[in-house]
């Protein structure tokens, strides 16, 4: 019997850990008909990316397609290791939403050299290349940051010292909730941010950062930025602890418009969220549909999904109607 050192059982345990296999088919080497989707996911770090997993896990199923599922536990390595996996199965498709905007080109050319699709899906791809994937579909994420920042300028009057907390650095959302939020406000002087760092799209490193700019700026501080919502909620618990009323002494807008947001809004904790809608699933899966029946040419290139913004006043009538 062969023996495997005990850091190399350590990496295969972990990589049959993140990697799931489900089902079969005869080009992945199964010995079903469906066609194998795969999917590689960038972790499970907070509420919107678990509803997002669930949202293309049930519409693969309702297609009939058999899906198999890999997320990165939050490092890039990880998606090219299970993306490279996928390619060498042979799978139909891979749907990848990828963790960071760049490194991406040597994979995805591997899966080009075997004929296997790729849907982009949340989170873009910065490749000079674009013939590397078939369509990216995601939500607008620079109109996302606009929107978080015309609602807080118009809230505080134009006047406001803001901290700003980001999402995991190289993200197309980071990137682009950053740039967009900060166009809606260049026209806005008395608008300043005056600290901005990465609470990595967690609900604990929020929660963590905002402690910090507590304990630099105090009640210096006016206003909060999340990038998105479970981040908001840790800045929220921050707040609490420092002695202070969320939402009173500290505005907060954010970004996802997860049903914890709009518990905190209904608790009047939280004064805004801008919707980035996590349930893409039924998109990606029409898009695979499309390109397995040989019409991937009526694919448009990008989509973009548009979001809408709530306020705590609103979230009371609309939190029962909330899907995720
Ligand atoms: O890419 C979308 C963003 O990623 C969501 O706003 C965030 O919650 C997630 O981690």
């Amino acid at each position: 019997m062969k023996s495997f050192p005990l850091i190399q059982l350590t990496f295969l345990s972990a990589l049959m850990l993140i990697v799931g296999c489900g089902g079969s088919s005869d080009n992945a080497g199964g010995d079903g008909d469906a066609p194998v989707i795969a999917f590689v996911q960038t972790g499970a770090d907070n509420d919107w990316r678990n509803a997002h997993t669930v949202s293309v896990k049930e519409a693969a199923a309702d297609k009939g397609y058999d899906l198999r599922f890999a997320e990165g536990q939050s490092k890039q390595e990880n998606q090219i290791k299970a993306f490279s996996s996928f390619v060498n199965q042979g799978v139909d498709a891979i749907i990848l939403a990828p963790i960071v905007e760049t490194g991406w080109d040597n994979v995805l050319e591997k899966a080009k050299k075997r004929n296997i699709p790729v849907v982009i899906l949340d989170r873009k791809v910065n490749t000079d290349d674009e013939s590397l994937y078939v369509t990216y579909i995601g939500a607008d994420t620079y109109t996302e940051g606009k929107k978080a920042g015309k609602w807080l300028a118009e809230k505080m009057g134009g006047q406001a010292k803001v901290v700003e907390l980001q999402g995991n650095p190289g993200a197309s959302p980071t990137i682009n909730r950053f740039n967009g939020f900060r166009e809606a406000i260049a026209d806005q002087s008395g608008i300043e941010i005056i600290a901005s760092q990465s609470g990595e799209f967690r609900r604990s490193k929020g929660k963590e950062v905002m402690e910090a700019f507590l304990k630099k700026y105090g009640d210096e501080i006016d206003a909060v930025y999340a990038h998105n919502d479970d981040m908001a909620i840790g800045a929220i618990q921050a707040i609490e602890d420092a002695g202070m009323k969320p939402a009173e002494d500290i505005v907060i807008v954010s970004v996802d418009g997860v049903r914890a947001a709009f518990e905190a809004m209904v608790d009047g904790k939280l004064n805004c969220t801008v919707e980035c809608n996590p349930l893409q699933g039924p998109l990606a899966m029409e898009a695979v549909e499309k390109i397995l029946s040989g019409q991937a040419d009526q694919l448009d290139k990008v989509t973009l999904i548009e979001d809408s913004v709530f306020e705590m006043e609103q979230a009371a009538d609309v939190i029962e109607s909330r899907k995720y």
